[in-house]
């Protein structure tokens, strides 16, 4: 059975008050008799905190939304792993479009940072996806293949195991437009599909994929669905606790039915 992750990504957002109170208004509405994942990925500052609210509370994770591939030393302004570990974070996000776009995240740095969290019993949130080009020259397939095979397929098959991967079409990411339910699920079949090619049928039938983009409670139901989808890595809506409450109840009933 694979598990079902509503993950909601912060990204610059929120006071440190409103992000607690957010926390503590997800948490008081979350069904505890249900079994969907939460993460939550708050600026770095809060994350100690946001994992003292956590902690107690099955299902609840916290996430960093990067991390430095150095170890320790004079990197001023950089996180390091342990730093991240030491704060509660179980998850770090690595290679969101906007780090990759922005900050000219390449595919040797994801590769360097996710073997760093790892090592340190950190688990990644691999996103990838394709910009508006790209699909628009139906190369969207080609730079998914890429993008994993590049950063991910060096690893060995239990670490790989650890891997979340969000799919993340760039030109859906805060834009209003997210993919239709078939575009979703083709590429999420087609990830699974790469990666049973290269780690067998028992990896990818237990890994957890999401859909990232524009996923909000009225497009949620149908995309959630979908066979391959087991979740979603949410920005804007995760801002709110009724919408992001929505989202989890949503993958709740998908996956009942
Ligand atoms: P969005 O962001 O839900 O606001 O489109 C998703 C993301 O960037 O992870």
């Amino acid at each position: 059975m694979r598990k079902n992750i509503i993950a909601a990504n912060w990204k610059m957002n929120l006071s440190k008050d409103e992000a607690l109170n957010l926390i503590k208004e997800i948490i008081s509405g979350y069904n505890f008799d249900t079994n969907t994942d939460v993460i939550v990925s708050p600026p770095y500052v809060y994350l100690d905190q946001i994992f003292q609210v956590c902690k107690s509370s099955k299902n609840f994770y916290v996430s960093a939304q990067d991390c430095s591939f150095n170890d320790n030393g004079a990197f001023t302004g950089e996180i390091s792993t342990k730093i991240l570990k030491s704060c509660g974070s179980d998850f770090v996000i690595i290679g969101h479009s906007e780090r990759r776009i922005n900050f000219k995240e390449d595919d040797e740095i994801l590769k360097l940072k996710i073997q760093k969290l790892l090592a340190d019993g950190l688990r990644p949130i691999f996103c990838c996806g394709e910009t508006f080009n790209d699909r628009n020259e139906d190369l969207h397939f080609k730079t998914i293949m890429q993008q994993i095979s590049s950063v991910l397929f060096s690893l060995d098959a239990n670490d790989f195991s650890k891997v979340v991967i969000a799919y993340e079409p760039v030109w859906a990411i805060g834009t209003g437009k997210t993919a239709t339910k078939e575009q979703a699920q083709n590429m999420h079949a087609f990830i699974r599909k790469i990666i049973a090619q290269h780690f067998g049928d028992n990896v990818a039938d237990k890994i957890s994929i999401l859909y990232g983009g524009s996923c909000k409670p009225s497009n949620a139901h149908e995309i959630f669905s979908q066979k391959d989808i087991d979740g979603g890595l949410i920005g804007g809506a995760s801002l709110k606790s009724d919408s992001f409450l929505e989202l989890i109840n949503i993958i709740n009933e998908v996956s009942r039915s």
